[in-house]
């Protein structure tokens, strides 16, 4: 059995998982689901029974989130809302391994989910659990992915769907699938704070289900894929573990996966978490700092103007940044900011990979170069990035780097990004002798 659990220590609250919160009642802290006394289920036969279901038919199966339902707080015989999530490649990476300067690097791709983002690990709990409410409509504010992905699963779930967008800021990869997946989608003057404060209050008095991650059924979801990433590497897990942090939902649901698999001894040990922020919106890592040089009693304080071209992570006010500290001091981890020139340098080294992704999953390799500069990952440590969203989900982007106009704003003005590893398109007349002169330095 599971419930809902105010991770307040001093509160404790705990409620049905049939009740539509978001935070406690009580106090207005997050909430946890959590189980409610131990499960003996022995380690090799859920390992193995897992295993077994990468050969099954069965949609739930099928499925890289509902294949470890063991954990996750539904009865066997939940009606999903599924789109075949999760099951994501785990790639190595050896020219993004020599850019950060360490003998070798993994990559899990959960830009290579359905709706092209790693929100889709939450979004089939999220929906399925508005279902099992009865909800009609759903929504949430968002940079772009959130929106993507819960328009997606809304439709499949036959229900309406609205969106909260800030203006302007969105990339159009990402609206036109909200679009197309027949979502409501509201511009709001401001930023993503704007929006998520806006549908905080709005969720408080009216009937829809908000499915941000401060819904604790989304983080349900996504700690699978700590899940899967164990299993991917035959239960031993990395030294650490390195994710962008935007609203902390993600880093979030990595601690509580990675914790649940290690109080259940599935793993022998956790990773050491590292959230990695852009420079110009990282409360969370100034909030990190701060507490190291005031003994623990520093408040946590909102970037008022977020700033970064990694639109899916330009956030000040993350809603999950509690949980996401608690990962991190759990484990260990690091919290540090990049740079603009750094996202985008190390966005293209991971196109070089073969694999590429979107800006603000780029900050993870940006932050594993500047951790092992600083000796704080060693050459002989395992690392793992997490990469959260598709390299097509913002291409404005990656044009503008290859073809050296891509700016950033800095201090009311715009700074150049300079594309070390631009590659240019030529034009070139239509003979084949051109050509061959175009390309006589690849032979
Ligand atoms: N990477 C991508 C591609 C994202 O879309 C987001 C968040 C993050 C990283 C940060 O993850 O918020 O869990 O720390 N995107 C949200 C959205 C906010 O609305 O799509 P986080």
């Amino acid at each position: 059995m599971f419930v809902q659990r105010c991770i307040n220590e001093e509160c404790g609250n705990e409620f049905d998982l049939d009740e539509r919160l978001y935070v406690c009642s009580r106090c207005g802290d997050l909430l946890d689901i959590e189980r409610v006394g131990t499960d003996n289920r022995n380690v090799e036969s859920l390992r193995a029974l897992w295993r077994e279901r990468l050969t099954s038919n069965e949609a739930r199966d099928r499925s890289g989130v509902w294949r470890f339902r063991e954990f996750l707080p539904f009865t066997e015989n939940v009606d999903v809302v599924s789109l075949g999530e999760g099951n994501t490649p785990l790639y190595d990476a050896p020219r993004s391994a020599d850019y950060c300067d360490v003998p070798s690097l993994k990559l899990k791709h959960q830009g290579n989910n359905p709706t092209g983002s790693f929100k889709d690990t939450g979004m089939t709990v999220a929906v399925t659990q508005a279902r099992r409410l009865g909800m009609r409509l759903v929504a949430c504010a968002s940079t772009g992915n959130t929106a993507a992905s819960l328009a997606a699963y809304a439709a499949r779930a036959r229900m309406a769907c609205a969106i909260l967008v800030p203006d302007g800021q969105v990339s159009e990869a990402k609206l036109a699938q909200a679009l197309d997946y027949g979502a409501k989608v509201l511009e709001i003057e401001g930023n993503f704070d704007t929006c998520m404060r806006v549908i905080q209050e709005l969720a408080e008095q009216s009937s829809l289900y908000l499915v941000n991650s401060i819904n604790p059924f989304r983080i349900e979801g996504q700690k699978t894929v700590a899940f899967e990433l164990a299993e991917q590497l035959e239960w031993q897990v990395p030294d650490h573990l390195v994710v962008p942090g935007g609203n902390l939902g993600n880093s979030s649901a990595f601690g509580k996966g990675f914790r649940e698999l290690f109080g259940h001894g599935l793993t022998q040990k956790q990773p050491r978490i590292s959230v990695i922020q852009a420079e110009g919106a990282a409360p969370f890592a100034r909030f990190v700092t701060a507490q190291e040089t005031t003994e623990g009693r520093a408040d946590f304080v909102d970037e008022k103007h977020p700033q970064t071209l990694a639109s899916a992570i330009k956030i000040g006010a993350p809603v999950s940044w509690k949980k996401a500290w608690r990962a991190v001091r759990e484990t260990d981890g690091y919290v540090i900011t990049v740079s603009e020139q750094e996202i985008a340098d190390a966005k293209a080294m991971i196109g070089r990979d073969g694999i590429g992704c979107e800006p603000a999953s780029a900050t993870t390799i940006a932050g594993i170069r500047k951790l092992v500069a600083d000796g704080l990952i060693k050459k002989d440590e395992t690392v793992v990035a997490v990469l959260t969203g598709h390299l097509l989900k913002d291409t404005d982007y990656v044009i503008k780097y290859h073809s050296q106009t891509l700016t950033a704003p800095a201090d009311g003005d715009e700074a150049h990004i300079r594309g070390t590893f631009a590659n240019s398109i030529m034009r070139v007349a239509a003979r084949p002798c051109a050509i061959e002169s175009a390309l006589k330095d690849l032979s």
